[in-house]
């Protein structure tokens, strides 16, 4: 597995692939790579010739409160596992590369972006948005990878690539979860063997919720079953994450709640 560690070096293997006539796939990452993140590297081989996945800890997307300095940093182990899957390369761009002395842009969101996380966490879709774009410009890929279960962040960069003209589909894989439903997350590392026992109440809770068709007690349940404070569990339309109308043609049940240092967030459809 190739390392490339310069956007000029991630340019040229991509260029050299193209002229064989190969088809690329890209998988953003922040490292503490999991299952769910080797999923989406297998898919990108499956529907491309290569698949490059990146491991960039994207300062911009964390609010001066959050878990930045914290969050695990698995560097030797992540490549050992995008060995296995066969990563064709992995991108490991400094963060001079990425945000130069002197860089001030930004991508700036509305709509999809506003509700829910965006509400709760305003700083994370503009530096998420911000960070893939220009990514998705250094590589070119023909195909990137995300996961569901980030389900808000996944229509966030549909619409981004749509509205800015990025020549590269998005496609969003399933949630993988574990033997007893949790979504996989980089942040379940956080978690201590009593708090794992109550995170596995939120897939369950929100299955029920999903179910019946109403969110009404599902904040309540979660409460009860050992969750700290829920920031929202609400239904909603898949595509815009408002409130479902009559233009709804799928709806998705989202929450986020805390358990210790972790937010843990979880969405089924409905
Ligand atoms: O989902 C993530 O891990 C991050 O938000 C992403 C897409 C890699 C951007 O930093």
């Amino acid at each position: 597995m190739k390392q490339i560690e310069s956007p000029a070096a991630l340019r040229g293997f991509v260029q050299e692939n193209r002229k064989s006539g190969k088809t690329i796939s890209f998988v953003p990452t922040m490292g503490a790579l999991h299952e769910g993140h080797l999923e989406l590297v297998r898919e990108g081989l499956s529907r491309t010739d290569i698949c490059i996945p990146y491991i960039f800890l994207n300062s911009k997307q964390f609010a001066a409160n959050e878990d930045l300095a914290s969050y695990p940093k698995t560097l030797e182990g992540d490549l050992q596992k995008l060995k296995s899957v066969s990563a064709s390369a992995v991108y490991l761009p400094n963060s001079q590369d990425i945000y130069p002395d002197g860089f001030v842009t930004k991508v700036s969101l509305g709509g999809v972006a506003l509700p829910l996380e965006g509400e709760f966490r305003p700083v994370m879709f503009e530096g998420v948005a911000t960070v893939v774009a220009k990514m998705l410009l250094q590589c070119l890929p023909d195909i990137a990878l995300f996961g569901e279960k980030d389900w808000q962040q996944l229509q966030v960069i549909k619409q981004m690539v749509r509205d800015l003209d990025i020549p590269v589909d998005i496609i969003g894989v399933p949630t993988v979860r574990d033997e007893n439903g949790l979504a996989l997350s980089s942040r379940n590392a956080y978690l201590t063997k009593e708090q794992y026992a109550i995170a596995i109440q939120l897939n369950k809770i929100l299955k029920e919720a999903a179910a019946s068709g109403t969110e009404k007690d599902a904040a309540q349940k979660l409460l009860q079953a050992g969750f700290e404070k829920v920031d929202y569990v609400t239904i909603r339309d898949a595509v815009t994450l408002q409130p479902p109308d009559a233009k709804t043609k799928e709806r998705r049940i989202l929450a986020a709640a805390y358990l210790g240092r972790a937010r843990l967030i979880d969405n089924m459809p409905v």
